[in-house]
Formats: C-alpha cells, structure tokens, sequence
C-alpha cells in the first residue's frame, strides 16, 4: 500500500516532548510531505535537524495551520487551549498532549493499544487528546484483563521519574545530588522540597477533596479510555528521583476470579505489553531498563491474598516516549492511515 504523505506540524518542536516526538516520527517513517516546527516567540530562527534537512522553528500564531493536516501539540495546557481551535479550524486536526482537552466529551482520549476506534471522533472538535503519561502505561496493561476478566476496583501508587515536570526539573534533580554528595544544602526550585533522596507524595496541585489533579487524572482518563464509570479507583501519586521512566504498583479487583497463570495469558498476547516476571532471578520492569523503549513493562504479578478476585502488578514504562510522544504520533499515524 502506497501511504498518503501528509502536511504535518509539531507544535512545541524545541521542549522535551517535542524533540521526543521527532525522534518518533523519524523512526515511525511517518508519511510526511510538508513539515513544519513552531514554537514560542523566544525560540523562532532556531534551527533543528530532521531526516537530514535542517528546519527553522517558527512563532506559533493562529495562521500558522493553513494548508497542514495533523498537527501534534507539546506546547502546554494554556497554548492548547489558545491555538488548538485555530488549526483545527483551519483543517488541520490537532493531537494534543496537554491536559487541555482530555475529559470535553466531544474530544476523544486515544491509547491505540486500547481505544483505536475512538480517532474517528475528531471529527467532532478536529482535536484529539493524548492520556496523561501514568494513565497510558497503565491502561495498556489493564485493557486485557479488563477485556478478560473485567475489573471492579483499582488501588493505584505511582513512583513518577522527573522528566515528566520537564528538562528543568531533570537538571533540578542533577544538582541536588551532586550538592549533597559534596555536602551542600541541594537548592528546590521546580519541587517545594528537595527531590534527590526523596519522595513527594505530591504531582500537580491538591485539590479540596485531598487528591492531586495527578491522581484525578488516573482515575478520570482511566474510566473515560475504558468506556466504564463503573471501575472505582484511588490513587496515590509519588513523584520520585528517579531521571526517566514511572513505575506503578497496581491492586486489581476483578469481576471475574482469574489466576496468575490467566493473568499472565492474556498481557503475554497484548499489543504493547512485555511481561518480565521472574522475581526469583531477580527479574522484574525496571525503570533503567524501560527507559528509550516503546513497551510497556509488566511483573511481579501475584494475587492479593486479602480478597477473592484480587491480583498485584508492577507497570513500568518511559513516560517521554509511550507516555508521551509515542502514543501522540501513534494516534497521528490511525489518523493518517485511516481517516484524512
Ligand atoms: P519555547 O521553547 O519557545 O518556550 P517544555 O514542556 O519542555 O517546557 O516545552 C514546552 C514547549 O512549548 C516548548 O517548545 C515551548 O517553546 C512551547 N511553548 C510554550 N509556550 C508557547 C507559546 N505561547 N506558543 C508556542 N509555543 C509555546
């Protein structure tokens, strides 16, 4: 099959997700034709390399669209909410990575492992919504055995690296363990507390009822990609010093009794999933070992001895890349195959 080359703009081409998502499109071969980089005011003139060819960063204005047909935003929830209406308004359908769009209900929310068919709704808006980074690695995981077996309740606690609070935050981390390994007093700047030798049982900001908007996110873009207000979920989001890559514990209740052994049937023939579960060789997803790659990591998988229909897994996956830039070009990638 001949793949259509499509006009495509990535919004936000000079921060961490951005440069991650050229990374993707290069080593997807996404069928490009036009190609164009925007950015802020601060970075146009930029030069940035891509498949050989140097390209200018341009400042993102409402204009910039005409002509183009997918553009993927990583320019903040702000500047989604600004620009995203404008591109689409001008045809060009918008992926978005921020929290902007995630829970309108006219705007699907799209993990290609789990809900593929949900694309075809962006047409409603001509924006689609990217998951946060700790829904989509777990959704893959859990889309099986909520499939098989169906699931009734989830106990979340996340071990969340830095690079999700950005580069800044990743540099932040560097310096605070080089000052307190030379005996300094480290500097917090991007976290309220020092994040080397540390964890912050704080991503986002609270709100009233206790939660963070982090642990909100999981339970609210988990029901919404599973199609299923039923699932009750609480979550504990941990961010810790750990560079890339978020480790999740996670308790499932299921509907259906399932074993080990069943559980493990159904993630060894899910797209997306590798399972690495052999604790007593010491192997077991790590967040190191996930890091750079597109999978997501499954192990330690056990039943819960407290109640019936209960299973324990550990999910790791690199936040940057499936939980970001992967899955953002991915869902682009359904749209150019099957929809423009
Ligand atoms: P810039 O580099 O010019 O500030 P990160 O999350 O890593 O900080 O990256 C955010 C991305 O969003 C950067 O590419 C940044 O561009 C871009 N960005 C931020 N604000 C705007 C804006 N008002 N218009 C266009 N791009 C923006």
């Amino acid at each position: 099959m001949v793949e259509k080359k499509l006009n495509v703009i990535v919004a936000g081409a000079t921060g961490a997700v951005g440069a991650q998502m050229l990374t993707c499109l290069e080593e997807q071969s996404f069928p490009i034709n036009n190609f164009k980089l925007l950015a802020s005011s601060r970075s146009a003139g930029k030069k940035i390399k891509f498949r050989d060819e140097t390209f200018v960063v341009e400042e993102m204005t409402k204009n910039s669209f005409k002509g183009y047909d997918i553009a993927l935003f990583s320019a903040g929830g702000s500047t989604s909410l600004e620009f995203a209406p404008a591109s689409a308004e001008a045809g060009c359908v918008v992926v978005d990575n921020s929290s902007a769009w995630r829970m309108d209900t006219d705007i699907p929310l799209v993990v290609p492992e789990v809900n593929p068919d949900a694309v075809a709704q962006y047409k409603n808006k001509g924006i689609i919504a990217n998951p946060n980074c700790s829904t989509i690695q777990m959704v893959v995981a859990l889309n099986p055995i909520y499939r098989n077996f169906g699931i009734k309740r989830l106990v979340i606690s996340t071990y969340q690296a830095v690079s999700g609070s950005g580069v800044k935050a990743v540099n932040e981390l560097r310096e605070q363990v080089r000052a307190v390994m030379e005996g300094k007093s480290p500097v917090a700047k991007v976290y309220p507390h020092p994040i080397a030798f540390n964890a912050l049982p704080h991503i986002d900001s609270f709100l009233d009822s206790g939660y963070s908007k982090e642990e909100m996110k999981m339970v609210n873009e988990t029901r919404k990609i599973l199609n299923d207000e039923t699932i009750m979920i609480t979550a504990t989001a941990v961010r810790v010093p750990v560079f890339n890559s978020h480790s999740e514990s996670v308790n499932i209740e299921t509907k259906e009794h399932a074993t080990c052994e069943q559980i493990r049937g159904v993630l060894n023939t899910a797209p997306g999933v590798k399972v690495l579960d052999d604790p007593q060789n010491n192997v077991y997803p790590l967040a190191l070992d996930a890091h750079g790659n597109d999978l997501t990591f499954v192990g330690r998988i056990r039943q819960d001895l407290s109640i019936e229909n209960g299973i324990d897994i550990w999910i790791v996956s690199d936040n940057i890349r499936k939980g970001a830039a992967t899955n953002t070009v991915q869902i682009g990638r359904l749209l150019a195959e099957k929809y423009l």
